[in-house]
């Protein structure tokens, strides 16, 4: 293997780049999980999610992967033969599926392309035809980390409230937080499902659920066996700032600082960020020729993008060329997508110089792999970031002048 000298550039969408700001925050002796000390750190922690989920109700955290974070949000409010509705929006609304599916739920799940997000008409027009109401949950990922493709989350909650139907709405925000505007109150989820390594900018090994009071009552009357991840047993103990089992207790140091790093940059500009650094890697890979997965642009991700490789072109090949001579990950095609696309991820610690560095990397690659494509896209990207950089100048100006 070559060594490189530098930082590896890591582009995949999640696990994404830790901060140094974080990383020493969980430089720090392990400390008593049932000390005061602790039970501070717990507080601030949950207190810091619930305004990054826009929420009043409680979050726990779980030490999990996103997986286990979406068990959770199953087994808590679901019973075995409990039907419910999913959209085929990519991989990730596949394998929640194979989950739901193995704790004997029974899925009515509507296909879908892998280039579009969930269609809020076609849901509204499913559960209009459930008048027993049958359907006990509509699930669905906001932003489908395979596709690069978001679904609009707020228009659904407004198809399910257009139809009166009382399903309860589970939304999978693990690459969406922290990244892209998402608001667990205001459009009534009743469980979002998170986890650390994306938005968040920390290592894998928290999961998150963020719980409304209809899935906590949904909770007390389910039938779902379950041990590790009931709520109940976690949310008694968490109102003192204490968990029923050893807690991730370093990396909740690192969540503690990830949230002020939020906020100090301020949410609304975290979410312009990535939109900003989206559209600029759209304008690259348009500038070259290649092609945007993702169809619908009102559906585009800000936190990553997935490109089609021409025809005759292997996805995993020319990743390959990009990780040996540049030392840069670039995220792979999932399942059926496997070695047909490339996922640039621009989540989290990244800005525009980052950015730029990725997508040289990405056009040097194309080049060195002998992949069709027109020179010039890394311009075409600097040429959105400068645009914005001006209007902050002239705004700039306009201040001092007056
Ligand atoms: C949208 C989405 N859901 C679920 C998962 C699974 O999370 P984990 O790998 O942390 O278990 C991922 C992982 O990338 C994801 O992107």
């Amino acid at each position: 293997m070559t060594k490189h000298q530098g930082r590896h550039f890591l582009q995949i969408p999640g696990p994404s780049p830790v901060p140094d700001r974080v990383l020493r925050a969980m430089d720090m002796p392990v400390i008593d999980h049932r000390s005061s000390e602790f039970s501070e750190l717990a507080k601030a922690v949950f207190e810091g999610s619930r305004k990054i989920f826009k929420t009043s109700g409680p979050v726990i955290i779980f030490p999990s992967s996103g997986t286990g974070a979406w068990e959770a949000a199953i087994v808590n409010t679901l019973s075995p033969g409990d039907k419910v509705l999913m959209v085929e929006t990519g991989h990730f609304a596949t394998l929640w599926r194979q989950m739901a599916a193995r704790w004997g739920i029974e899925v009515d799940f509507m296909p879908g392309d892998w280039r579009h997000g969930a269609e809020p008409a076609a849901i509204e027009a499913r559960l209009a035809q459930d008048s027993s109401h049958a359907i006990k949950a509509v699930m669905v990922v906001h932003n489908e980390t395979s596709t690069g493709v978001t679904s609009r989350v707020g228009d659904i909650r407004t198809a399910m409230d257009k139809v009166g139907h009382p399903a309860l709405l589970l939304v999978d925000t693990i690459s969406s937080l922290g990244s892209i505007d998402y608001r667990h109150d205001e459009w009534k989820v009743d469980v979002s499902v998170s986890c650390s390594q994306k938005g968040f900018m920390l290592p894998p090994g928290l999961g998150f659920n963020a719980i409304s009071e209809k899935a906590r009552a949904a909770a007390k009357t389910n039938k779902m066996p379950r041990s590790y991840w009931d709520w109940e047993e976690m949310l008694k103990p968490n109102a003192a700032g204490f968990f029923p089992y050893t807690p991730a207790t370093n990396l909740l140091y690192g969540l503690r600082e990830a949230i002020a790093m939020l906020f100090e940059e301020g949410l609304e500009a975290v979410f312009a960020r990535h939109k900003r650094l989206a559209t600029a890697t759209r304008a690259a890979v348009a500038h070259w020729g290649l092609e945007v997965l993702c169809l619908e642009p009102a559906e585009y991700s800000p936190v990553l993008t997935a490109v089609l490789m021409p025809p005759g072109h292997d996805a995993d090949q020319f990743r390959k060329t990009v990780l040996d001579n540049y030392n840069m990950s670039l995220g792979s095609g999932l399942s059926k997508l496997s070695g047909k696309v490339f996922r640039i991820g621009h989540l989290g610690e990244c800005n525009e110089l980052t950015l730029l560095g990725a997508l040289t990397g990405v056009e040097m690659g194309l080049s060195l792999a002998g992949v069709p494509h027109r020179a010039g896209g890394v311009a075409a990207a600097m040429t959105v970031l400068e645009e914005r950089t001006q209007s902050n100048v002239s705004a700039q100006l306009k201040v001092i002048s007056n």
